[in-house]
């Protein structure tokens, strides 16, 4: 970032992942002039504590951004707003909002080819059992991963259109981190595992605690957002730790932790069409962002379980 007082936006600010961006821009560039946009349907105002820039409640959907901010320059807009919660099935919806939020977004960005950088999606590779890398076609298996891959489409198509115009997608894999309990059932499952252990209830997971996953803690994932404002070509890449670790791992490091010895739950998996492995494929993203994750699942967690129940 040539300057270091940026005019920064953020879509989905009062979420998860977004406030969590929201707050360490604001630590990184202490003069920097930010901008959040939510229309809060999975936020919650009280993610943004300590935060000292505008808010704008609006939906992205039917947003007109020239009348919102007439000819306001920024120098670049991360788009993290989406509809988040998988298991919505309304077809319409979920491509509409999704979808129509990133065009009306584009569509207000490429006269000033301003800085994009969005929230694509691990889900977009459908079933895996070998590390994802971005040349792998796309297998959406539900109407949310579809709409992500249609994001990646449309972005990939105007990167192609408009050379000077650098767009950044980034398909984040399982974020867990402090500023997710608003997400309710969507939230990650280090969330939800952690808040039955810490009650004094055995970890509920489906039979036998074998399928693998790409926990990836949260400050990476942010760390990895902000180095894509130094990107100088359009790319999408993976977001994640670099390791699947199964359930029954997690169970242990939260039994760490935690200072517990609880033995997992074994439930039925009632999913047809359940992701038994997710895991980035990193080598894109570290030679195009520098990008290289700090926390592994022990450290992550153990920072997580300190925020959520340290004094
Ligand atoms: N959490 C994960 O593991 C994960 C994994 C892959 C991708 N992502 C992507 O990262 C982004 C952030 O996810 P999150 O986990 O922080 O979820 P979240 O639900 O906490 O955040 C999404 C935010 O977007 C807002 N929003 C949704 N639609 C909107 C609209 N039309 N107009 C205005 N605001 C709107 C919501 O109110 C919410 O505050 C999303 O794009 C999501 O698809 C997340």
């Amino acid at each position: 970032m040539s300057t270091s007082s940026p005019n920064l936006l953020v879509t989905g600010g009062a979420g998860f992942i977004g406030s969590n961006l929201t707050l360490a821009l604001q630590e990184k560039f202490p003069e920097a002039r930010l901008t959040v946009i939510d229309d809060f349907r999975s936020g919650d105002f009280k993610n943004l504590r300590g935060y000292r820039g505008d808010f704008v409640a609006q939906n992205l959907a039917t947003l007109d951004w020239r009348e919102q901010f007439g000819n306001e320059k920024f120098d670049a807009i991360f788009h993290l707003a989406s509809i988040t919660d998988t298991t919505l099935h309304d077809q319409f919806v979920q491509v509409h909002d999704n979808v129509e939020s990133f065009r009306r977004l584009l569509n207000f960005a490429r006269p000033s080819t301003t800085r994009i950088v969005y929230a694509s999606s691990a889900s977009t590779y459908g079933p895996a059992s070998a590390a994802s890398v971005e040349s792998n076609g796309a297998a959406p298996a539900n109407i949310y991963a579809f709409s992500k891959t249609i994001m990646d489409n449309v972005a990939m198509r105007e990167a192609q259109e408009n050379p000077s115009w650098t767009i950044i997608g980034l398909r984040y894999f399982n974020v867990y981190g402090p500023r997710e309990a608003h997400k309710g059932v969507p939230a990650s499952m280090v969330y939800h595992l952690a808040q039955q252990m810490k009650a004094g209830q055995r970890p509920r997971i489906f039979k036998h605690g074998d399928q693998k996953r790409d926990f990836v803690y949260v400050k990476d994932v942010v760390e990895g957002s902000i180095l894509a404002l130094e990107a100088n070509q359009s790319g999408i890449y993976n977001l994640g730790s670099g390791q699947a670790r199964s359930f029954n791992e997690l169970v242990d490091v939260l039994n760490k932790c935690l200072g517990t010895r609880f033995q997992p739950d074994y439930i039925e998996n009632p999913h047809a069409h359940y992701q038994n492995f997710t895991e980035a494929g990193l080598d894109k993203v570290r030679s195009a962002l520098g990008y290289q994750p700090a926390f592994s699942l022990e450290r992550g967690v153990a920072d997580y379980v300190q925020w959520l129940y340290g004094d």
